[in-house]
């Protein structure tokens, strides 16, 4: 067995100069991202923005002086609009999002430290009818954690202390302003794992990843954080502390509150404390990269992955030629293997018996070789291999985002009709005269899929040379519709935000929105919490 172990192994080229360097690299460039409003120049633009509501009371000068009573004076960043001292270029880190697709025109960001604070500002808030948005690392893709017009930013990165820890039961509870790989270290040191990860993990917050209930890498393996957030402390926008701080995984006693916060993005309350738990860290973990001459294959390779490995497979992922191209040219990484594929998975099995998992992905590895699904393969042999595979893959989005500005979908659809969105979208382009695979100079520069397959979760991304619309008409509301009709899903993970707020309804019937109304109602009677997004 252990021949075909070596036989994907040997004579791989290395992926590249170090792997914690590149690793590092892809994190410090999302945590350092420079948000400027010259970023992809002036084309960018904000599309389907609704208007600024009139019931929202305009920032003044006393409203500042109220904060600056109630907060710190280095949280506090005001502009001269409303009285403070900030140089506008200061915020606009805040305005804009990582995609630089939204940008809204808040002129003051408060960075509270303690709940307390959070709660003193709510309460303001709401009194005064002053819109607020939630932010933690500002990573979000669907448009949510920015202003939209002139919402007061709270942001939680003062909030950064881990509040205890059990190594017994693997607990943890701290603020939500935690950075995940900041948690994720801690952590590893005391032998446990984070149960989510996410090539975002240098910049966002925990906090972040609960409103959105982020998915990512992990998935596959420890599911939702539906099920690994154990409990949550959230203000209110009255300016009530919630506290459900549980460190209990058993818990029936009446409706689990929290779990209306968990995917929330920040329209309900401000998450401000976490409680989560986090699984022992495997022992023995294998990760192949595979080079698979078509979908159907990709699918057939899962199939066999999960038969041969099923209680030790922890992530299947995937992606395709266009997005191996973009990664090759913008990151510091080689193709582990000897020629290019149409589309390359990444396999990683986590258990806590060498012998036996190198045994069984070894087999699998064979069996995949020896059936033709796979062409070829290059299995990691130490840790510094093993991040740059991962590297590879998660240094996907920021490829494309070097790329051009990228439209994202991401969608959940029945496995094999999954990646069929991608050339239905492609065809489209190419009929409408915007796209031409593999020739420069035209609107669109790359159509492509990627994403969390053994989730049944695609990423569609199309990069272009500008937002516009001629090439957003060609897939909105067309995208939504091709999910619907395959019962799927317009959002699996980044959430509605303000990008699909208009089309919830492709995914959740009129009776489920209408509740979805009444829930906000209920927690947020003047609608000052991240307003204009997700209802
Ligand atoms: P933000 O972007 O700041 O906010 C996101 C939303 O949550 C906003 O609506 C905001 O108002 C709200 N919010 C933030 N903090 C709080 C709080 N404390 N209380 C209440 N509301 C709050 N997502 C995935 O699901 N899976 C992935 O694999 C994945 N990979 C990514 C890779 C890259 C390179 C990037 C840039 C993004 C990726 N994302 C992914 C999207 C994003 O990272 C996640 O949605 C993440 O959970 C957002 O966390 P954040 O702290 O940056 O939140
Ligand atoms: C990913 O899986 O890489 C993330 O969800 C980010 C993206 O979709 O680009
Ligand atoms: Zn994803």
């Amino acid at each position: 067995m252990l021949s075909a172990v070596r036989a994907f192994a040997i004579s791989r080229p290395a992926l590249g100069a170090t792997a914690t360097a590149a690793v590092a690299a892809v994190a410090s460039r999302l945590a350092a991202k420079p948000r400027t409003l010259a970023a992809f120049g002036k084309d960018s633009r904000l599309y389907h923005k609704p208007a600024r509501s009139s019931t929202f009371k305009k920032l003044g000068k006393d409203d500042v002086r109220h904060f600056e009573r109630i907060l710190p004076a280095e949280t506090i960043l005001a502009t001269p609009a409303v009285g403070g001292s900030a140089d506008p270029i200061e915020l606009e880190g805040f305005n804009a999002d990582w995609l630089n697709k939204y940008r809204g025109s808040s002129q003051l960001v408060l960075r509270p430290k303690t709940t307390k604070e959070v709660s003193d500002i709510l309460k303001y808030c709401n009194d005064q009818g002053i819109a607020v948005v939630p932010q933690g690392g500002n990573t979000g893709l669907v448009g949510g954690s920015v202003p939209v017009h002139d919402e007061v930013v709270l942001s939680l990165r003062n909030m950064n202390k881990i509040r205890s820890y059990d190594e017994l039961s693997g607990i943890l509870v701290c603020d939500a302003g935690c950075v995940l790989e900041e948690l994720g270290n801690y952590v590893g040191e005391r032998d446990h794992i984070m149960p989510l990860d996410l090539g975002a993990k240098g910049s966002c917050h925990i906090g972040g990843n609960v409103a959105t209930n982020a998915g990512g890498i992990r998935f596959l393996r420890y599911g939702t954080l539906h099920g690994s957030v154990l409990g949550l402390e959230v203000v209110l926008p009255d300016g009530t502390i919630l506290d459900n701080m549980s460190t209990l995984r058993k818990d029936n006693t009446g409706y689990d509150l929290k779990q209306l916060f968990i995917g929330s993005e920040g329209s309900l309350g401000v998450i401000t404390g976490v409680s989560i738990a986090t699984p022992r860290k495997p022992s023995s973990v294998n990760v192949a990269v595979l080079g698979v001459p078509s979908y159907e294959n990709v699918q057939q390779a899962f199939k066999l992955a999960r038969r041969r490995c099923g209680e030790i497979l922890s992530a299947y992922e995937f992606w395709d030629a266009n997005c191996m191209g973009a990664v090759l040219k913008h990151q510091e990484l080689k193709n582990p293997l000897s020629s290019d594929y149409p589309f390359y998975v990444l396999i990683e099995t986590s258990g806590s018996n060498k012998d036996h998992d190198d045994e069984k992905m070894g087999a699998l590895l064979e069996e995949l070789m020896e059936q033709g699904i796979v062409e070829d393969g290059a299995l990691a042999q130490d840790d510094s291999q093993i991040s740059r595979m991962w590297a590879m893959r998660e240094g996907i989005p920021e490829s494309l985002g070097k790329t051009g500005p990228t439209y994202k979908y991401d969608v959940s659809i029945p496995i094999p009709v999954l990646y069929d969105i991608v050339g239905d979208i492609a065809g489209r382009l190419e009929t409408a005269k915007l796209y031409t695979p593999g020739e420069p100079g035209n609107p669109v520069r790359l159509v492509c899929g990627y994403g969390h397959i053994g989730d049944g979760n695609l990423h569609l991304n199309v990069v272009a040379e500008k937002f516009e619309d001629r090439i957003t008409n060609i897939f909105e509301p067309y995208v939504y519709e091709w999910v619907s009709s395959h019962r799927g899903s317009i959002s699996a993970e980044h959430g509605v935000g303000l990008m699909k707020r208009d089309y919830l309804g492709y995914s959740k019937s009129p009776e489920m929105i209408s509740y979805m109304k009444r829930i906000k109602d209920l927690f947020d009677p003047k609608g000052i919490l991240n307003p204009y997004k997700v209802v």
